[in-house]
């Protein structure tokens, strides 16, 4: 294996590097992991990306949350394997590391930090959308120039999302400060963004009037899954409860509780808000809309109620945000010890115990491409990160399950092969409907990641040292 892009970290030096950790509590049951769940999903997906599901697939949208949704429930499930077989930081690309070797641990690793930082940059302009049109609802209007990223409102100079900016490098200090969410403050989140919804449908349902559903799918079944890879983004998240699989009383029945459920309650929440919008309002009315529940109710006259929803999806995408830029400096983390990314990036910050390299260098990346990229184009290469990611790990499932049978497995995947082929499969329909566009740019962020690996991490992988 020496030298070789399949050489791998010894599983046993994981398993006993975490035995040694002090182990986390068990006290998480299958509620827990739902409301978690429900935290990390609920954001810009159904606060903002509604509107240009609804332009791309008419009232059709609900149909496409429901096949973004079976692509999730498959790879949650086959995700779920893999993220809690070893319960350390950076869970799924460790695992690959000793399972599948270095490289493939390398490409996912690199598909998730695309996921982790764009989604950081999507969910502030989704943010700033709100907070906007919260700043309306009292007559204060920002510069126009200052209120997008060029080319994203039609017919308007835009050329900074200066709010959006803002939000992020917030987020960024406080992960400095080593602030992270705790379950109290993410239970709160998850019931007062429940509510905003909750909220929605119950003031506009009243306003639906059912010929706007007429005709139901006027781009056809391609609008319908063009927007069912775009509002996959809705449901990313979702991984954020397989980590928590060390911490779970009994992982085998309450993780795949706690990811059932939170799909389930999300869906039946993003299909109901999507059918009342496009019922409401026409969908074409959505065109170049940054807070389109919250236009619907303007323009129901309930300028009230959308001014709370507007401050609650302000709040509910904030903690979005805190979670995923955690997320993505723990893979960073993981790999910068691993010698694959500079050892710089896992510097920890001598007072705030906090990896502020990564934190920083990462959180101004993510508030400049929030600020000057269209949130569409964002979405679209998070959603093709976390698929492809999806991709490998239900194909290592199966791989896995033949090769090494015995490995420690804290839940297991049901329906192994049948289940990850499923995933596979609606995985890659939904990237081939992302469009070429976006495959060509993930193709490219690829061979960057390919060049870093062979011309970087080869040489300075701690892999090295043991030989
Ligand atoms: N699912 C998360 C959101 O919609 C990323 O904001």
């Amino acid at each position: 294996m020496k030298g070789s892009v399949f050489r791998k970290k010894s599983i046993q030096d994981l398993l006993a590097a975490t035995s040694g950790e002090k182990s986390l509590k068990r006290e998480l049951g299958a509620f827990d992991l739902t409301l978690l769940g429900i935290g990390a999903i609920i954001g810009t997906g159904i606060f903002v990306l509604t509107g240009t599901g609804a332009v791309t697939a008419g009232p059709g949208l609900t149909v496409s949350f429901v096949v973004a949704a079976l692509a999730c429930l498959f790879a949650a499930l086959s995700y779920a394997e893999f993220a809690s077989s070893v319960p350390v930081s950076g869970s799924v690309y460790t695992f690959t590391y000793a399972t599948l070797g270095e490289l493939l641990a390398f490409i996912i690793g690199w598909d998730l930090i695309l996921e982790y930082m764009l989604a950081v940059s999507a969910v502030s302009v989704g943010c700033s959308g709100y907070f906007q049109s919260f700043l309306a609802g009292f007559g204060i209007h920002l510069p126009a120039a200052l209120t997008a990223a060029p080319g994203s409102i039609k017919g308007t100079v835009t050329f900074f999302n200066l709010p959006a900016f803002v939000i992020v490098l917030a987020i960024t200090f406080l992960l400095y400060l080593g602030i992270k969410e705790s379950k109290r403050v993410n239970n709160i989140m998850v019931v007062l963004k429940i509510l905003v919804v909750l909220l929605f449908i119950a003031v506009a349902a009243v306003y639906v009037k059912p010929h706007n559903w007429q005709p139901f799918m006027p781009m056809g079944f391609g609008g319908v899954f063009s927007a069912a890879a775009l509002v996959f983004f809705s449901f990313i998240g979702f991984d954020a409860v397989s980590s928590a699989a060390e911490e779970t009383k009994n992982p085998a029945k309450d993780l795949p509780k706690g990811i059932i459920f939170s799909l389930l309650v999300c869906t039946v929440l993003y299909v109901t808000v999507s059918a009342i919008m496009t019922g409401v309002v026409p969908f074409a009315r959505f065109e170049g809309v940054d807070h389109p529940v919250s236009l619907v109710l303007q323009m129901a006259g309930q300028n009230w109620v959308a001014g709370i929803i507007d401050i609650g999806a302000v709040l509910g995408m904030t903690t979005v945000m805190l979670v995923m830029l955690y997320g993505h400096t723990r893979v960073m983390f993981a790999m910068s010890r691993d010698g694959l990314v500079p050892g710089a990036l896992s510097k920890v910050h001598p007072k705030h115990k906090t990896p502020h390299v990564v934190t920083w260098v990462f959180g101004i990346l993510s508030a400049l491409l929030g600020s000057l990229v269209p949130l569409d184009e964002l979405a679209k290469l998070v959603n093709i990160g976390t698929l492809a990611a999806f991709v490998l790990i239900s194909v290592g499932v199966i791989v896995l399950r033949k090769k090494q049978p015995d490995l420690p497995r804290a839940f297991k995947c049901p329906g192994v092969p049948f289940i990850p082929a499923l995933a596979i499969l609606f995985c890659l329909f939904l990237i081939l409907n992302l469009g070429w566009t976006t495959i060509f740019r993930f193709f490219i962020w690829l061979i960057i990641g390919l060049l870093i690996y062979f011309l970087y991490s080869r040489k300075h992988s701690k892999l090295n040292e043991k030989l």
